[in-house]
């Protein structure tokens, strides 16, 4: 290979798959092997085209790779990351990403930018949405299922797979202020236990790429720090796979502050470990002299090609560079019958209920006269959600079509938008959603965010609802017709008076979150809603009372003076409780579940055992459904502070009514090891609690003693 056809593997361009128009610039680089692959053309028409420019026309005849975000679902949409989290079942979360492959895979598509598995623990960052929440264990066990369903766990021999790609490497969750791209400070400590670990678990489960994320860590920009990719990821964990940059994040080193001009930051990018440059044209065009002037080292260009290539044989492409673009697959394989269903089965399981009180859910379908309010309920494109791929809006069924579609023919549904969903602002809709409510028997009250407002750069500085949604609530409340509210929105938000009302009014029976649930969001709110299915998710991330109270998670350390009511002197605030409105793990279900007093199989333990713990847990009301119980830890005295609750394990369980299920964990040495003040990964002796339950919250708790410890 010349050192320009080397280069050229590890540039990487956007082309819209939207736009046909024909970028002759970009044919002539495929030609002169001047570009290793695509990001953003998806098409078998287009990309067999271009893939057969790369092996039929340049020298080389190496193909290409095509790149898309394909983050929930591709042309058949499934419910957001963070709703998906929200079921706490990653083998439906797995089946959700095999479906997405098969989709995109049939589109000409060789690889996914996701999962993305950063963690969150800030709400008004607006990719929360894209994640699984605040966790790192239940963010773990979800990147490892998605990296599963989209790679086969990293056996991509069938043309059905797609590259899967953790991102983004890594703690771009901890952005100040929850501004997007902004600045991120962090212990080692943290950075490892919280931010590393589900990009660990996607290295184990077979991700073959990682993406470098755009913010800095403690003074050193991702796309140039070797520390944590070369020496982390490739080092101690042995990732052998390819490390793509952002988008443009190669040239962005500039602003940064690390690189004089564009030939450094490739150098810095590239020497750190960044072996493909997405966008910004630096590895392609100004990296050729350097290697000719001996300023940088062709063996690093060669590493980085050789993963390029790897990539690519991995995929079956130099055995049949058109796998990947069959027009007949393309044609049978998207949106079909089997996906649509998975797709509803997979928004019931993403559903919370976060408030059911006098048992107002579900309703009844004898109803005459349903309002439904709030433009939200109508609108397709919200539905889909942020990064919603090859998603089209004529293909959701809105909740109100849902709602229609349950209901008889009979009933009557009386639509109000209530509020101009552009702005909120507007309480012009007011007087007709009042009216609709007083001429209705029960109201569903649609509030929330428009997709746009969460998602890259999408970040809000307040949680509340926008605009004028909640005077809105209040007089629809105050109409007294039994009343619903369903959140459609993005990321937790501070719905404090629709949870405990103000000044002693009676606030709002029931809440139902259902985040963006897909094309299939209809079928599945109604589901819910008309009582065909039980719901049984929980919060992936603790809904604050206030923006003021982030960061707020429940795995939080417990202080020399911990938040006592009352007592002043104590870590809290004036002005609000410490307490978030929602904890960590919460949701309701339409029956009601109880906890036995868990069992451990011994009380106390060498570091070697390993330590069963078990729980029954029973259905006490009148109906089938799912619970998700939960299992915490905390190692009471170490050597360094610990959180108050680590989740170690959970299991989304299914219960008839009066029926008992024994629910087993298994504790090893890795769940109970952290970084003692030499940064060694240990477990010290000394007494544990477990904690058992069905949020983080109302736990039933039991202790053991470790009696020896270990490095
Ligand atoms: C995002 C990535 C995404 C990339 C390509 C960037 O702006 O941060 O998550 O994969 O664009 O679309």
């Amino acid at each position: 290979m010349t050192l320009e056809e080397k280069l050229g593997q590890l540039a990487q361009y956007r082309w819209s798959w939207r736009d046909d128009t024909v970028k002759e610039q970009y044919r002539q680089y495929i030609r002169e092997g001047r570009v290793g692959s695509f990001l953003g053309i998806a098409g078998v028409g287009h990309t067999r085209e271009l893939q057969r420019l790369a092996v039929e026309e340049s020298r080389l005849k190496i193909p290409l790779l095509f790149a898309e975000d394909v983050i929930h679902g591709w042309r058949t949409t499934f419910p957001v990351p963070l709703a998906e989290a929200g079921s706490w079942d990653p083998a439906a979360v797995e089946r959700s990403a095999r479906i997405a492959a098969i989709e995109a895979s049939a589109m000409g598509l060789h690889w996914t930018f996701a999962p993305m598995v950063d963690i969150a623990r800030d709400p008004r960052w607006g990719r929360i949405v894209e994640g699984s929440g605040e966790d790192p264990y239940l963010g773990s066990v979800m990147a490892a299922a998605r990296v599963r369903g989209f790679s086969r766990g990293g056996d991509l021999s069938a043309p059905n797979t797609l590259l899967a790609c953790a991102k983004h490497f890594a703690a771009y969750g901890g952005a100040e202020g929850g501004r997007d791209y902004n600045t991120v400070e962090l212990s080692e400590r943290t950075l490892r236990e919280i931010y590393l670990e589900p990009f660990r678990a996607a290295v184990q489960a077979g991700a073959g790429s990682i993406m470098s994320a755009f913010n800095e860590v403690n003074g050193v920009p991702m796309t140039a720090n070797g520390w944590m990719i070369n020496d982390i990821l490739r080092g101690e964990w042995g990732f052998t796979g390819l490390v793509v940059s952002d988008y443009t994040a190669v040239a962005e080193l500039q602003p940064h502050g690390v690189a004089a001009n564009r030939a450094e930051a490739g150098v810095l990018a590239l020497a750190a470990g960044v072996d493909i440059d997405m966008v910004s044209g630096i590895y392609g065009n100004d990296l050729e002299e350097l290697v000719r002037q001996g300023k940088l080292d062709e063996a690093l260009v060669d590493q980085a090609v050789r993963r390029v290539l790897e990539a690519k044989y991995r995929l079956g492409l130099f055995d049949d560079p058109y796998r990947y673009h069959d027009a007949e697959r393309e044609k049978t394989s998207l949106l079909t019958p089997e996906h649509l269903a998975a797709a509803r089965e997979m928004a019931r399981k993403s559903i919370v209920l976060l408030k059911n009180e006098k048992e107002i859910l579900p309703l009844s379908k004898n109803l005459k006269t349903l309002a439904v309010i709030g433009a939200l309920a109508d609108d397709r494109r919200s539905s889909l959600g942020p990064w919603s791929g090859a998603g089209d809006t004529a293909d959701v069924v809105t909740l109100l079509e849902g709602i229609e579609r349950a209901l008889p023919a009979s009933a009557k549904i009386l639509y109000a938008e209530g509020y101009d969903k552009k702005t909120f602002t507007d309480r012009g809709g007011f007087a007709r959603a009042i009216q609709a409510a007083k001429s209705a028997e029960a109201v569903i009250l649609v509030l929330g965010e428009t997709a746009g407002m969460s998602g890259e750069a999408s970040n809000r500085a307040s949680l509340d609802l926008p605009g004028e949604q909640e005077a809105l609530a209040r007089a629809i409340h105050a109409v007294g017709k039994p009343l619903v509210v369903v959140l459609m929105n993005g990321r937790p938000l501070s719905i404090n008076w629709l949870v405990e009302g103000s000044f002693g009014a009676e606030n709002v029976p029931a809440i139902l979150e259902t985040w963006f649930l897909g094309v299939q969001t209809g079928p599945a709110a109604a589901d819910v809603l008309f009582g065909d299915y039980n719901p049984g998710g929980k919060l992936p991330a603790t809904f604050p009372r206030s923006a003021g109270q982030i960061p707020i998670y429940y795995n939080h350390k417990n202080t020399g003076r911990p938040p006592i009511a009352g007592e002043h002197y104590t870590s809290q605030y004036l002005d609000l409780p410490f307490t978030p409105l929602y904890p960590f793990g919460y949701g309701l279900s339409y029956t009601t579940f109880e906890y036995g007093a868990p069992r451990l199989s011994v009380p106390e333990m060498e570091f070697i055992d390993t330590l069963t713990v078990e729980v029954n847990v029973t259905n006490t009301g009148k109906r089938p459904g799912d619970e998700v119980v939960q299992f915490y830890i905390q190692d009471e005295v170490a050597s360094v502070t610990r959180p108050v609750k680590q989740l170690r394990g959970f299991r989304r369980i299914h219960l008839e009514p009066g029926e008992t299920q024994t629910v087993t964990f298994q504790l090893t040495f890795e769940d109970l090891a952290f970084y003692n003040q030499e940064m060694q990964w240990v477990v010290e002796p000394g007494f544990f609690k477990v904690f058992l339950g069905g949020n983080s919250v109302e736990v039933q708790e039991a202790r053991f003693e470790i009696r020896s410890g270990k490095l």
